[in-house]
C-alpha cells in the first residue's frame, strides 16, 4: 500500500470519528500562549480542521488509539516492557597471555587488557559476583609457537587448557567457553591452514576437531567455532561425542561477517591476517539470506546455540535467524563497536552508561538470548545499581 493511500485512509478514518460540527471554542492553545505568536493559519478552523475540540472546549484529536497511555509513567512502562536484560544474559570475553607477568592494557580497547592467568581468575570472580556467569577465552600466543598448521592449538599444556583447568578449580560454577579457530596459533594470521595461498577447508577441520576435544578435556562447557569452515560443526560434534564429551556444547559463530569491526581484537591478540583478508570464509556484509543458509546448516549439524557477529550493524541478520531457528541465539558486540563507544564517551560526546545499556537491550529485542560484550562487567554493575531494571 502506498504511503499516500495509508495517509488518506487514516485521515478518512479519523474524519469518521470527528463530530460533524464540533463547537469551535476558542482554541485552548491560543488562550494559553502569547498572542504575539500570531499566524494566518488556524488548525481549529474550517471544515477540515486539523484539531477539533472536546465537550470542554479543549483541543482534541479524534484519536481512539493512544499508545502514549502505555508509556505515561515508569510503573506502566515497567508493566508492559517486552524485553529484559540481566547480567546472566552477558558473556564476558577475556584476553589471556603469558608474555610477561603484567596485565597489559590494550590501546585500542580502553578498559580491556591482556590478562595473566591470575588476573583472569580475578576477572571471573568479579564477573560472577556481579551476576555475569559466562566467559569466553581468547589467547595471545607467542610468535615462536605459531605455525601454518597451528598445532599448538591442541596442546593440552597450552595456555587455554591450563586457563580452563584453573578457572574450573577456582570458580567451578563459571560457564566457560573457548574460541575454536586457528588464527591465534597461525603464522599466516588466518583461521585455517594455508596451502598455495588458499585457506583449505577440510584439513583445517581436522585441527579444529583436535582443538575442540582438547578444550573439552580441560573443562570447557562450550566450544565456539569462529572459523567459518564448511561442515565444522558436524565434525566437531562427532569428535566430541566420540571422545565421550556429549555434554560439551557448541556455540557456533554461524553468521560471522568479514568485518572491519574486528580491528581492535586483532590488535589485542596480534592476529591480523598475514596476507589478504578473510573474505573467502567470513561472510560478505552485503548478504543477509546467506546467513540463513549458514544458520540452518549449523542447526542441522548439531549446534546448541548460534551466534551472529558483529552486533549492532547486523541486528537484521539476528532477527532473521530468530524468525527461522528456535535454538538460543548469541550476538557478539565486537571490539570495534566497543572501541567506538569508548572513544565517543572519552570525548564526552555520548553518555556511556545510557548508550551501552540501550545497545545491549536492543540486542535482546532483536532476538539475542546471550550477548558477548566487553562491557559485561560495567553493564552488570550499572544494572545492579538500577535494581536490574534497565532503561
Ligand atoms: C577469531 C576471532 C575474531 C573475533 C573473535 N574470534 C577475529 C577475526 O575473525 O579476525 C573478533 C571479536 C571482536 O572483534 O571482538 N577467529
Amino acid at each position: 500500500m502506498s504511503r499516500l493511500l495509508v495517509l488518506a485512509l487514516a485521515l478518512g478514518g479519523a474524519a469518521a470519528f470527528a463530530p460533524a460540527a464540533a463547537p469551535r471554542a476558542a482554541a485552548t492553545l491560543a488562550a494559553t500562549t502569547k498572542d504575539s505568536l500570531s499566524t494566518k493559519y488556524d488548525p481549529t478552523a474550517g471544515a477540515n480542521a486539523a484539531v477539533a475540540a472536546n465537550n470542554k472546549g479543549d483541543a482534541w484529536i479524534p484519536q481512539m488509539q493512544r499508545p502514549r497511555r502505555n508509556r505515561k509513567s515508569a510503573g506502566v512502562r515497567a508493566m508492559v516492557r517486552e524485553n529484559f536484560l540481566t547480567p546472566a544474559n552477558l558473556m564476558q570475553p577475556i584476553f589471556i597471555h603469558e608474555d610477561s607477568d603484567e596485565v597489559v592494557p590494550i590501546a585500542s580497547m580502553p578498559g580491556q587488557s591482556r590478562h595473566t592467568l591470575d588476573s583472569m581468575v580475578k576477572e571471573v570472580e568479579a564477573g560472577m559476583a556481579l551476576g555475569v556467569k559466562s566467559f569466553i577465552l581468547f589467547p595471545k600466543v607467542p610468535d615462536d609457537l605459531k605455525t601454518n598448521f597451528a598445532d599448538a592449538c591442541y596442546d593440552p599444556e597450552g595456555i587455554v587448557p591450563r586457563a580452563l583447568r584453573l578457572i574450573k578449580s577456582k570458580c567451578p560454577d563459571a560457564m566457560v567457553c573457548t574460541d575454536i579457530a586457528l588464527d591465534p596459533y597461525s603464522d599466516q594470521g588466518h583461521d585455517g591452514i594455508v596451502l598455495d595461498g588458499k585457506i583449505v577447508n577440510d584439513m583445517t577441520i581436522e585441527q579444529l576437531c583436535k582443538q575442540a576435544v582438547c578444550h573439552a578435556e580441560a573443562g570447557a562447557d562450550f566450544v565456539g567455532p569462529s572459523d567459518m569452515m564448511d561442515g565444522r560443526v558436524g565434525a566437531i560434534r562427532m569428535a566430541l561425542d566420540a571422545e565421550g564429551h556429549t555434554d560439551v556444547g557448541i556455540i557456533s559463530y554461524s553468521a560471522k561477517y568479514a568485518s572491519a569491526f574486528y580491528g581492535p581484537f586483532r590488535d589485542a591478540l596480534d592476529s591480523h591476517p598475514g596476507f589478504g583478508d578473510k573474505k573467502t570464509y567470513q561472510q560478505d556484509p552485503a548478504n543477509g539470506r546467506e546467513a540463513l543458509i549458514e544458520a540452518s546448516l549449523d542447526a542441522a549439524e548439531g549446534a546448541d546455540m548460534l551466534m551472529v557477529k558483529p552486533g549492532v550493524p547486523y541486528l537484521d541478520v539476528l532477527y532473521r535467524i530468530r524468525e527461522t531457528v528456535d535454538l538460543p541465539l548469541a550476538a557478539y558486540h565486537v571490539s570495534g563497536e566497543y572501541a567506538m563507544i569508548k572513544a565517543a564517551a572519552e570525548k564526552g560526546w555520548v553518555d556511556e552508561r545510557a548508550i551501552v545499556l540501550e545497545t545491549l537491550m536492543c540486542f535482546r529485542r532483536a532476538g539475542a538470548d546471550v550477548i558477548l560484550t566487553y562491557y559485561a562487567k560495567d553493564a552488570a554493575t550499572w544494572m545492579n545499581d538500577e535494581g536490574n531494571v534497565c532503561l
